[in-house]
């Protein structure tokens, strides 16, 4: 390890003579929806591109739509140098909350390409472990040979598509607030979302009108379909207002948790039944208990949580479900991400999690960056999640009403998962998707589940609509790309 650092510290001593300041700034004042830019220097109006921003500092840009908002970024040197990456800071309420972002180009052909977003769940994780665990555009390296701490990944997804990474909600990651503000639930933290892709779009006038979509993992099955509805309500009073809209095509959704009525059927399938390995790992006893609790705890979500939300009786209801269908799987030392294995490390249950957090801590990676925040990174912020569950955002808004409407105004939305996972399980996933009301239920049901194949080697099953698919990845766990890392062809999941 040390001889890593001491490389590492000399390749990007170069770099970190380039040292980011809030103070020190170019500021360009958006003068108009046109998306040109007024350059105070050189007093001229003039488009910006991305390719004009700095690498050794941040530039601000404002628009007048946002007055409240702004975005601050820079050119780095970070994870790909065959494309154009930055990183930065969406400033909102006046700068007294920073969102930080990655945004890497695509590697075919970004003035063309889709834009898309990455986040994960928790509510709390910092979508840098997508991105270097991953789909991004290289990965942590564990085996401490790479000179920078990262390895190059040939099968990131900007393979195809521009891409960014996106710390949310405050609090989170890189992500951080001046006076100690917080977003507690997944329809607040919906509004700075917007605000940061709408600034972004209209900051950026080559992606203007590019088609978007929103992909996530994990409590990203609650965050993605509201953020999405919040894109599409807006874009209608944009359109009334004769504003830009954006142009959202579609919903990806990896192992995600959107239907709470199936969560617990599901994981006693994967634990006790044969959908995830041929033999169950959880014991007989533990099984039998669990299936004579499962009625109760159904009966109990769907009182208290369900049918009709009741805070303290809710809350009851999942201490129940949690304590009879939960604890077992915790119990056994297993991998909750990935059955087949046992848990190793932090709570995460994978080396790497470490390995990022001290990459991620330190000093070349964050002058690199242009962070701001003390060298004390969380994989996933305690007190984000903690916010979240005080609120039981989890389980007091029916996150499939905001898919089903999506769906009926044309929104695509995949469902994806792997095989392996219990926390978010494809048989949860499969249960609310196969129930879900809306105008293409019918056809979707009718629709034939099919095998899909990497070569001569059948890689799970797909079912698909022309708006609604659900692919399953078999072997998988709940970080999908990190295990078919190899295997798996980007166009799978192309959006
Ligand atoms: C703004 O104008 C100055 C002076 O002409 C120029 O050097 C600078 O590159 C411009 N900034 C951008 C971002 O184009
Ligand atoms: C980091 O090092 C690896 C291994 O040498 C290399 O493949 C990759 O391109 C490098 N990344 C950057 C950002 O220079
Ligand atoms: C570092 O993180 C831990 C855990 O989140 C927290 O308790 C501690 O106060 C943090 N320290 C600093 C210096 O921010």
């Amino acid at each position: 390890m040390t001889g890593f650092k001491g490389l590492f510290i000399l390749l990007l001593g170069i770099t970190s003579a380039f040292a980011t300041s809030r103070n020190s700034q170019v500021v360009f004042d958006t003068k108009n929806y046109d998306n040109s830019v007024y350059n105070s220097t050189s007093s001229t109006i003039q488009t910006l591109h991305l390719s004009s921003v700095r690498s050794h500092e941040f530039t601000a840009l404002k628009h007048p739509r946002f007055p409240k908002h702004q975005v601050r970024v820079k050119k780095t040197a970070f994870c790909d140098p065959t494309v154009n990456v930055y990183t930065g800071y969406l400033d909102v309420n006046e700068g007294a909350k920073h969102m930080f972002f990655y945004f890497f180009e695509s590697r075919s052909d970004p003035d063309n390409d889709d834009v898309m977003m990455w986040i994960n769940g928790g509510p709390g994780c910092s979508s840098s472990m997508g991105l270097l665990m991953e789909l991004g555009p290289c990965g942590i390296d564990m085996s401490s040979k790479s000179p920078n701490g990262t390895n190059w990944n040939p099968y990131g997804w900007n393979e195809a598509a521009n891409i960014f990474f996106l710390d949310q909600p405050v609090g989170v990651g890189f992500s951080y607030a001046d006076f100690g503000e917080h977003v507690d639930t997944t329809e607040d933290a919906a509004k700075n979302v917007h605000a940061f892709i709408t600034i972004f779009f209209e900051t950026f006038n080559q992606f203007a009108g590019r088609p978007l979509h929103l992909s996530g993992e994990s409590y990203g099955g609650r965050y993605l379909p509201v953020f999405a509805s919040e894109i599409y309500d807006q874009n209608q009073v944009a359109q009334k207002e004769g504003r830009p809209t954006l142009n959202l095509q579609s919903v990806l959704i990896g192992n995600g948790n959107t239907g709470i009525s199936t969560l617990y059927p599901g994981r006693y399938e994967i634990e006790c039944g044969t959908a995830a390995l041929d033999v169950p790992v959880q014991s007989i006893s533990t099984c039998v208990r669990m299936k004579m609790a499962l009625p109760r705890c159904q009966q109990a979500m769907k009182n208290s949580c369900i049918d009709q939300f009741d805070m303290i009786n809710c809350q009851a209801a999942v201490n129940f479900c949690d304590s009879e269908i939960s604890s077992g799987m915790w119990a056994s030392g297993r991998n909750v991400y990935d059955i087949s294995k046992m848990c190793v490390g932090d709570d995460l249950c994978y080396e790497e999690n470490s390995a990022i957090k001290n990459f991620l801590d330190l000093p070349e990676t964050r002058t690199l960056l242009g962070v701001e925040t003390p060298n004390n990174f969380s994989a996933c912020s305690s007190e984000v999640g903690r916010n979240f569950a005080a609120h039981l955002d989890k389980w007091a808004v029916p996150t499939q009403y905001y898919v089903a409407g999506l769906l009926e105004r044309g929104i695509r939305v995949l469902i994806y998962a792997g095989t392996y996972d219990w926390q978010c399980n494809w048989v949860s996933n499969k249960l609310w998707v196969d129930s879900l009301e809306w105008s293409g239920q019918e056809d979707y049901g009718n629709a034939l589940w099919r095998d899909w194949y990497v070569g001569k080697q059948k890689a799970g099953e797909v079912k698909s609509t022309p708006l609604l698919s659900f692919v399953t990845i078999r072997g998988a766990g709940h970080m999908m790309s990190f295990f078919s890392i190899a295997t798996l062809p980007n166009k799978v999941i192309d959006p």
